[in-house]
């Protein structure tokens, strides 16, 4: 049976560690330069119907450092679901490579893709969530704390796709999840009960940024519009007006919090410069090991590992 990385619970905890574990070996290893090349002879096909930087240049740099080939397809290559069908584009690609990455705007689309491609599929972001995202996440948050013991989790701005990986985590690890996001954008209300049914975590939805982010070990943000909302940028950046992460945000957790953002970030909308660039800031060591979490991920699906 083919496996596919389409949510984060598509693994175990014990998947989930096995990753990280990886995740920091193969980095060391690319660190080193040795000769490491289990994608010899390998190719991905990589789906893009939204724009990337971090994602289209770490699955396809991390690719080839492991000694396969990425063919990147941008969104006017295949404009899946409109020029072909999903579960066509599925199979033909199949027959082709030997791993699809995909970034799609219909999580549906990401559903029909791996149901009906023969090749294991990893999600590389969708209007619903981003697990290859919060992976590397977590794995950043592990290279610093050096544990995950006791972990608080503060996201404040929009209940969007980056959320919902993060409740999907939730349900695998535990730790303390906070969303602190304006009453009209709440992240999926499924997904956020299964969170909480799953018992492990505890997962909070908050309206008040500045009493959630206390204590935190962790203050997360993303775009106020994603992808496919920015004609609604104006508006949202005045309801979500007080769900910046400024200087006064971060002095607020009371602890010597880190800061995390997926990028891209717009500077003075969803968060300040100077908290960017502050010391606070390990956005760059994120976007860093998206390559080195993405190739576990791989090496896994494709049992290289
Ligand atoms: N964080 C992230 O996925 O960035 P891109 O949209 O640039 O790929
Ligand atoms: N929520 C953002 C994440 C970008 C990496 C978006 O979907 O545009």
């Amino acid at each position: 049976m083919k496996r596919d990385f389409l949510h984060i619970t598509d693994f175990t905890a014990d998947e989930i560690h096995e990753t990280f574990a990886l995740a920091r070996e193969v980095k060391a290893r690319l660190k080193n330069r040795e000769d490491y090349k289990p994608f010899k002879d390998h190719t991905m096909a990589m789906i893009f119907a939204k724009p990337s930087a971090r994602t289209r240049i770490s699955f396809e740099t991390g690719f080839f450092r492991l000694g396969g080939h990425a063919i990147y397809l941008g969104p006017s290559d295949i404009s899946i679901g409109k020029r072909e069908a999903v579960k066509d584009i599925a199979r033909v690609v199949s027959r082709y490579n030997d791993v699809i990455m995909a970034r799609l705007f219909s999580h549906e689309h990401g559903l029909e893709l791996a149901q009906y491609a023969s090749v294991p599929v990893v999600n590389g972001l969708t209007d619903y969530n981003h697990p290859c995202q919060i992976m590397a996440d977590m794995f950043t948050i592990l290279e610093h704390r050096g544990h995950l013991n006791d972990l608080k989790v503060v996201y404040v701005g929009d209940g969007n796709n980056i959320v919902n990986s993060w409740l999907r985590l939730a349900q695998r690890l535990p730790f303390h999840f906070v969303c602190a996001c304006p009453e009209n954008y709440q992240p999926d209300a499924r997904t956020f009960v299964e969170a909480q049914q799953a018992g492990l975590s505890m997962v909070e939805v908050s309206h008040a940024p500045l009493a959630a982010v206390k204590d935190a070990d962790i203050v997360y943000t993303d775009v106020w519009a994603s992808m496919g909302q920015k004609e609604e940028a104006e508006k949202r950046k005045i309801e979500f007006q007080g769900f910046q992460v400024n200087d006064e945000l971060m002095a607020a957790t009371g602890k010597e919090s880190l800061f995390m953002h997926c990028l891209p970030v717009e500077r003075d909308v969803e968060t300040t410069d100077s908290v960017v660039e502050s010391p606070a800031s390990i956005v760059f060591d994120e976007a860093e090991n998206r390559m080195h979490a993405q190739n576990a991920i791989l090496l896994k699906l494709c049992g290289k590992a």
